[in-house]
């Protein structure tokens, strides 16, 4: 191989993100945050050809995004390591015979591509090169441990991002040198920096602030507002709506649980086969029936011994796991307690965080309402408690 090969490490976890599946998998105005990546870098004239890195049961669907999004540049798919210096280790191994590597984080889906053609160009001059941009925060140092807070003058400091380019022997001498010294580092830049401390080895250039690396999950409504807005693109995301209900018989003995909480005040829980949260189950069904994907039944038959006295979160965060990895975000989840004991109201705010917190949303994203039936049906002669919820899908 000879000219220009862009490495787009995409093995990490997205421990951060939070979500189920690889945040570079999560849904960016109706598209992979991945297939924004590819497009950009594809884009770049200077690039010959593209290696894209992954996690062993990422592969299969990296390779589809490479085949969407890349431009018909990506040459390979290939396994990445433990941490990101290992992933672009394993790249550099398969792009032998390039003159210049690039190495772009999947996780930047807002480069542009003019700033990929600038790393290329700077690389052939200087050797290597990385995007920065001038810290505009006021900075300080204040340990995590007691000690003095410094103030650090800000006049020199650069973020440093990617895209980042390097002389191919360069960067394999200075991946050679930090595994020789076992030295991990958090980019290949900062590899070939410490080869000789005392040079300026990498020349930076000027990129954009909103070259953001999506870290947490209120990332990307960044990223969607900064590729819309550059596109001048109105997006009109694909809208699903889903309704759930459930009932369950109150029994002796049992605890109580609702809304992923335990009513430990209670003198009877509801009989069922897992823990029986009512709530949880109508709100798992409004979200599997948003996306089509059947109810709860269907996911975690009551004939399975493995669902006995589940805790029915589990059920919440399979579904969330399904919703990711078909690419649906939740608007919104609306739900209402059919009861006339206990007190929900009171809990409501608990409810709310426990439901969030399974989904990836904010508590302002759940509702939660109770109502008596006021001593009318089976509600109202205290024989079970009954939920209804509603959720709004998008994607
Ligand atoms: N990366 C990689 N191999 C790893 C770890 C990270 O290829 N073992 C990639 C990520 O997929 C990402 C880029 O390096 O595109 C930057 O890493 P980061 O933003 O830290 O992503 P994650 O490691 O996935 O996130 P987190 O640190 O929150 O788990
Ligand atoms: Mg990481």
């Amino acid at each position: 191989m000879s000219g220009v090969c862009a490495l787009i490490p995409a093995a990490g976890h997205g421990a951060r993100f939070g979500s189920a599946q690889n945040k570079v998998f999560a849904s960016l105005l109706g598209r992979p945050l991945l297939g924004w990546t590819l497009e950009a870098v594809a884009a770049c004239e200077a690039v010959d050809s593209l290696l894209l890195i992954g996690a062993a049961g990422d592969l299969p669907r990296l390779r589809e995004i490479g085949d969407a999004f890349g431009g018909g540049k990506v040459r390979d798919v290939i396994l990445g390591g433990a941490d990101r210096q290992a992933s672009v280790a394993a790249g550099l191994a398969a792009c032998d015979g390039a003159e210049i590597v690039v190495v772009h984080d999947a996780a930047r889906p807002c480069v542009q591509t003019e700033h990929l053609t600038e790393a290329v160009r700077a690389a052939r001059i200087f050797g290597a090169t990385t995007a920065a941009f001038p810290v505009a925060d006021t900075l300080m140092r204040a340990p995590k441990a007691a000690g003095a807070v410094s103030d650090v003058p800000r006049d020199d400091l650069w973020a440093v991002q990617t895209p980042q380019a390097f002389r191919r022997d360069l960067l394999e001498k200075a991946h050679r040198a930090a595994e020789r010294d076992r030295f991990r580092g958090t980019d290949d830049a900062g590899l070939v920096r410490r080869l000789d401390p005392s040079k300026r080895l990498v020349h930076l250039f000027s990129a954009a602030a909103d070259n953001l690396k999506v870290t947490q999950p209120e990332d990307l409504a960044l990223a969607e507002a900064i590729l819309a807005r550059r596109q001048g693109m109105r997006w009109t995301p694909q809208m699903r709506i889903g309704y759930g209900y459930d009932v369950h018989p109150f029994a002796d003995g049992r605890k109580l649980f609702l809304g992923g909480i335990e009513f430990p005040e209670a003198a009877r829980g509801l009989l069922g086969h897992s823990d029986a949260d009512v709530l949880l189950h109508a709100v798992c069904d409004a979200l599997l029936g948003a996306a089509g994907m059947g109810d709860i039944g269907v996911l975690f038959p009551n004939t399975d011994a493995a669902h006995k006295d589940r805790p029915s979160l589990e059920f919440l965060r399979e579904v969330r796991a399904r919703l990711d990895a078909e690419n649906w975000r939740i608007a919104n989840v609306d739900a209402t307690v059919l009861a006339e004991t206990p007190k929900i109201g009171p809990r409501a705010a608990e409810i709310q965080q426990a439901i969030a917190a399974a989904l990836g949303v904010t508590p302002a994203q759940v509702g939660i309402k109770a109502t008596t039936n006021e001593g009318m049906g089976f509600v109202g002669r205290g024989e079970g408690i009954a939920a209804h919820a509603a959720a709004l899908l998008f994607r």
